[in-house]
């Protein structure tokens, strides 16, 4: 029998639940885990949120909209393990593992700690660690040890992430070859849309921008949003580059082959921005009113979403359980 393959996503739960989240992360891990011979993790990352604020109220809010994201857009919970981070006390334990594997030097070279590095001296901070915790320094740790604790194949993740799936890799190795061959080195996979897909000043789609479109809105503030999105001054009846055009690339996204010709065709003939937002928001409205809808009903039953994420973490620490064990085993961590 082929082995099964493990494939293993999270989502930080720091914000709302955007479109980005959706078709780069949600919908397409929903897909993978449909085939046979995949096993799928499918997580909230509660604890890296305390990395990007200390609002606890956000904190937990968000953990519940994107818990009942996911059950929303058609996850399975019995085809699937779905659970909370913070419900796996195991992926803490391996992380201060790990940190004492890993050398300071490579941390360093992270990019989300240089961004904070390059932004203080930019502003000319005598302290260039001024304002850096040690959570945003151990993020690409505590972010292996989710990954290693349970052996998974293979990542999805933007292209952003990439970074961290091969210090993943790097550190996996390290602890095999000076402990004992129990880790998985994990393999990103790079999804091209949330490489492609836009926010609405045209950088990546992502709450650190502040430039994201909710799953969740109402119609009125869909539409808000929409027509927020940067174009330029191009006049209507001017023929227009759908290729460098955030609108066009947002609908590329979810719209289908025979649309995205007529959307090219509208935009060889000059089509105005105004027109061009306003198809992408029924477009959009029309795309995501399925999942709006169960989101709704679910968003009633807070009980249901707990109850599902129990049997979730259950199901994970039964696999985290066994390795653990050996992974303390190995290190010396043993009973006499
Ligand atoms: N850091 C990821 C993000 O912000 C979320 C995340 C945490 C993750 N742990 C993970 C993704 C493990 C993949 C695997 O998008």
């Amino acid at each position: 029998m082929e082995k099964q393959q493990r494939i293993l996503t999270g989502i930080t739960t720091s914000g709302i639940p955007h479109l980005g989240n959706l078709v780069g992360a949600i919908l397409p891990a929903i897909e993978s885990s449909k085939h046979e011979n995949t096993s799928s993790f499918l997580f909230l990352a509660d604890y890296h949120s305390l990395i990007k604020n200390t609002d606890s109220e956000l904190t937990h809010r968000s953990s519940f909209e994107i818990a009942a994201c996911w059950l929303a857009c058609g996850l399975d919970p019995k085809e699937v393990i779905f659970y909370r981070q913070s419900d796996v006390p195991h992926i803490f334990e391996l992380a201060w593992i790990l940190g004492c594997l890993t050398s300071k030097g490579l941390l360093n070279r992270a990019h989300a700690y240089k961004a904070a590095i390059a932004d203080n001296e930019h502003n000319s901070n005598t302290d260039i660690d001024k304002g850096i915790t040690m959570g945003l320094f151990n993020y690409p740790i505590l972010m292996a040890a989710d990954i290693l604790m349970f052996n998974a194949d293979i990542v999805p993740v933007g292209q952003d992430q990439k970074q961290h799936i091969e210090m993943a890799r790097d550190i996996a190795l390290k602890f095999n070859h000076h402990y004992e061959d129990l880790l998985t080195p994990p393999e990103a996979k790079i999804s091209d849309i949330t490489g492609i897909l836009p926010g609405l000043d045209g950088r990546k789609m992502s709450k650190s921008y502040n430039n994201t479109i909710p799953i969740f809105a109402d119609e009125k503030h869909l539409k808000k949003t929409v027509m927020k999105i940067q174009t330029n001054s191009l006049e209507p009846g001017e023929p227009k580059d759908s290729a460098t055009c955030n609108v066009f690339s947002i609908y590329k996204a979810i719209a289908s082959d025979t649309e995205i010709k007529d959307f090219q065709k509208r935009y060889d003939d000059g089509i105005s921005w105004g027109d061009a937002k306003t198809t992408l928001y029924e477009k959009l409205n029309e795309f995501l009113s399925p999942y709006k809808k169960e989101y709704e009903k679910i968003i009633t039953d807070r009980s249901y979403v707990e109850s599902v994420l129990k049997e979730g973490s259950n199901k994970a620490l039964e696999e985290s359980s066994p390795l653990i064990k050996k992974i303390r085993r190995s290190v010396g961590i043993r009973g006499f």
